[in-house]
């Protein structure tokens, strides 16, 4: 009897006495987060590629230009202006819609190019500062701003100018009044704001 006994205590598995219920959940648990993080790491990488992998063709004219071009549909208008057509007047400034640097015309009317995908433009007539000068002569609103000194250090040059031309298309030059509120979106840091508004009211008479 008692060497029965012993032989069925010899014989019964391992983890069915001296590993607990709870231990074996445990046990399975990280066998599993293991054997499932590569595989949830190996999707992310492979869907990551897909995405940077895809294209979309657009085309627009920039500055008379037709362009064509297959690009991130997550690239900005101004990335794609920067970068792509390696047009760098249009400025970066804020990224996020704040200051105005970079101002472009699209289709006549003046948005901020950091915040539209080149994506959503196709077939879009798009001017930017490089196409203001016409055969070497300035634009009459860059002659305009340098005449009344409406800048300091540059930076929000570009931005400011395109959208005084969009601020006076659309009529809103009358006063300076007018003009301050209306270009109040473009931002100078170094403070050339009234050299700005003289120099779009100025250019606002002679249009
Ligand atoms: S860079 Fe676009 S608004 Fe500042
Ligand atoms: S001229 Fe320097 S930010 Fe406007």
């Amino acid at each position: 009897m008692n060497d029965k006994s012993d032989m069925a205590h010899a014989a019964r598995p391992v983890a069915s006495t001296d590993m607990s219920r709870r231990d074996v959940l445990a046990l399975a648990g990280a066998t599993a987060s293991v054997s499932v993080i590569p595989t949830l790491l190996d999707s992310t990488a492979m869907a990551e590629t897909a995405v940077a992998s895809i294209t979309v063709l657009v085309s627009f004219t920039v500055n008379d230009q037709r362009q064509q071009l297959n690009i991130d549909p997550r690239q900005s208008l101004l990335d794609v202006l920067r970068e792509t057509l390696d047009l760098p007047g249009t400025k970066k400034g804020c990224n996020q819609g704040a200051c105005g640097a970079c101002t472009v015309l699209v289709d006549g009317r003046r948005i901020v190019s950091c915040l539209t995908l080149a994506s959503m433009h196709d077939d879009a007539q798009i001017e930017t500062i490089e196409g203001l000068e016409k055969d070497g002569e300035l634009h009459p609103l860059q002659e305009a701003f340098v005449a009344h000194e409406g800048l300091q250090c540059g930076f929000c040059t570009s931005g400011q100018i395109m959208s005084g031309l969009g601020c006076i298309a659309e009529g809103h030059s009358g006063s300076p009044e007018e003009i301050q509120f209306w270009m109040s979106g473009n931002i100078c840091r170094c403070g050339a704001y009234p050299g700005i508004v003289a120099a779009v009211a100025d250019a606002a008479k002679r249009s």
